[in-house]
């Protein structure tokens, strides 16, 4: 048994995330823990909010609301909805929590006294009115390219022109409108990344296994121009982890907080510190995740992200990690993803184009949503979430290939042989024929799951499935049953074994509809099928089942075309 460390990007505080998101890292990352889990791994799995910098402020003001209530809210929400996709995180943490702020701070004294911060003399814009800094997208004003009057100190929102935000004509605070703004000099820590560059170089080249769109993201920041940056991990704000070095104050530091993208890697590590049983109590021995003088030599470490995270995992936080020169556990594998695409364009957030993770629930299960999300998961380049082929997923795969078999084989025993597993009879060819069948796709299953290749993994579930089908078809026990009543028996008792072992085998797609099926068969037997002829006959003759209700329900031709166009923008 093995020990695994699975963790996934920590989704923005500010609002809802959409499909995109979830496919991107939260969702895959579950699979892979699920599936180690059913492997019989001991497997730890951790998510939570990232919840500082100037996206939670921005959101919270437009709530009307001061950034903690915000953030304590949405991070409510946020897990309500990973309940209901069913992402079993072992702990679904904040970035703003106590613990964090403690790592976060310790990290940069360490840093600090490796010789890895500089000070760094920059000037900014200062809102006499507001008595701050502002971040760039703080200020306002007039587009020079389009002449929007909102545009912001970063971006046009307007044309997409990049801005500075010196070049905006009029421009005001966003937080008051005051115009009341000169540019002052203020200091910023920096982490010396390109003093790391060598030693992250050799850490990447031997990483031989990692997918190519990690590496090749990692390498192009790592050589692509000048080489590696230094960064600034310091910002002018209110809210995030105050700047101290360990718990000592830090002299010309005192209105600062750590930049967003400096403590929210580092919230995996608190997120297991976080961690808590049910009765309260946190794990005395959680350092032996994360500390390999104390245990985590013998973990597997896997990441899960979008490649726009890629940057921050493959460079700034192991920068971070081996910069302090401290035993922490540096990732293992990262399994990176590509973008998925709305219906023709991109998901926006901000135009509500696309469905977002509440929305998807209101209209039907996770299960539907998993099942089309992982076996089209955007691995070898960006894919497209189209309505049609969501309805021809799940009216095809789920409702006529594994619903069917489930309903045809449960319906027919009950009406024929009652509601118990029938005895009598023995397996033929056609029996032999499956069993072989299964022998052979199953590892090739495990095989696709243990190198995280979603797709291929989904696609050969999927056959297996289809398996079970036309074996139904060919043995055809409701034909079989007038002449030969046993061998319709021994083909039903089959079949309802196989319910089992789809349940077992699924449930890291599909955990809602495995656990139906097992609840069906009147089982809590979960127990991987190491051996395919020996699970086939878990459930012996005379073993009580119920007929289960639909388990996957078509999407019609009506209710396609009513979510394309509820979809299409403004949320
Ligand atoms: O891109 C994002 O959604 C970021 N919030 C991911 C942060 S991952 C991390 F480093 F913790
Ligand atoms: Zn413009």
């Amino acid at each position: 048994m093995a020990r695994i460390l699975i963790t996934s990007a920590i989704p923005y505080i500010n609002g809802i995330k959409h499909l995109g998101n979830l496919v991107g890292s939260q969702l895959p990352a579950d699979l892979y823990a699920r599936y180690m889990r059913g492997r019989g791994h001991e497997v730890l799995f951790l998510c939570a909010t990232d919840e500082h910098g100037t996206p939670a402020e921005l959101a919270a003001a437009k709530a009307g609301k001061p950034v903690a209530e915000y953030c304590a809210e949405m991070w409510e929400v946020q897990k309500e909805l990973s309940d209901g996709f069913a992402l079993s995180f072992d702990k679904f943490g904040r970035s703003s929590s106590p613990q964090n702020h403690a790592l976060t701070q310790h990290f940069a004294g360490r840093l600090a006294d490796a010789g890895l911060i500089e000070e760094v003399a920059e000037s900014q814009v200062y809102s006499n009115a507001d008595g701050r800094f502002l971040p760039d997208r703080y200020i306002e004003g007039t587009c020079p390219n389009c002449g929007y009057e909102r545009a912001r100190g970063d971006q046009c929102e307007n044309c997409t022109k990049q801005l500075d935000p010196t070049d905006l004509i009029n421009p005001r605070s966003a937080i008051s409108g005051s115009t009341d703004l000169v540019v002052r000099e203020t200091k910023h820590l920096y982490l010396r990344q390109s003093a790391l560059k060598d030693q992250l170089a050799e850490w990447i080249d031997s990483k031989t296994d990692w997918p190519i769109l990690t590496t090749s993201i990692a390498k192009k920041w790592l050589f692509d121009g000048d080489g590696l940056q230094d960064r600034g991990i310091t910002r002018d704000l209110d809210w995030g982890v105050p700047v101290k070095r360990g718990s000592e104050p830090w002299p010309g530091m005192e209105d600062k907080v750590f930049y967003v993208w400096f403590d929210a890697p580092i919230e995996y590590i608190a997120c297991a510190k976080e961690w808590t049983d049910a009765a309260g109590r946190p794990d005395a021995d959680w350092e032996r995740w994360w500390r390999t003088d104390k245990g985590a030599d013998d973990v597997r470490y896997v990441q899960f992200m979008g490649k726009d995270n890629v940057p921050f995992h493959t460079l700034s936080f192991p920068a971070t990690i081996i910069g302090s020169s401290e035993p922490w556990k540096l990732v293992d594998y990262i399994k990176s993803f590509n973008f998925l695409n709305y219906d023709g364009g991109q998901f926006s957030t901000s135009q509500g184009r696309g469905v977002f993770m509440d929305q998807a629930l209101d209209i039907l299960p996770a299960d539907y949503w998993r099942w089309w999300l992982l076996s089209h998961a955007p691995e070898n380049s960006d894919s497209e979430f189209t309505w049609e082929n969501f309805q021809s997923s799940v009216n095809k795969d789920l409702a006529d290939v594994l619903g069917n078999f489930v309903s045809r084989v449960t319906k027919f025993c009950r009406s024929r042989f009652g509601e118990a597993v029938p005895s009598g009879g023995a397996f033929g060819p056609d029996e032999q024929a499956l069993i072989e069948r299964l022998q052979t796709g199953l590892p090739a299953y495990e095989a696709h799951m243990e190198a995280i290749e979603v797709r291929k993994a989904a696609a050969e579930l999927r056959g297996l499935w289809v398996a079970g089908n036309e074996y139904l078809q060919s043995a055809a026990p409701w034909a079989a049953f007038k002449e030969d009543p046993e061998r319709a028996a021994a083909s039903v008792r089959l079949a309802l074994n196989l319910i089992r072992f789809y349940a077992v085998i699924s449930a890291p797609f599909i955990p809602d509809a495995a656990a139906r099926m097992l609840s069906a068969m009147n089982t809590l037997d979960m127990e991987w099928p190491d051996d395919v002829s020996e699970s086939l006959a878990a459930l012996p003759a005379g073993h009580d089942f119920t007929v289960p209700d639909v388990l996957f329900r078509k999407i019609t031709d009506e209710e396609r075309e009513e979510w394309q166009s509820r979809f299409a923008g403004q949320r």
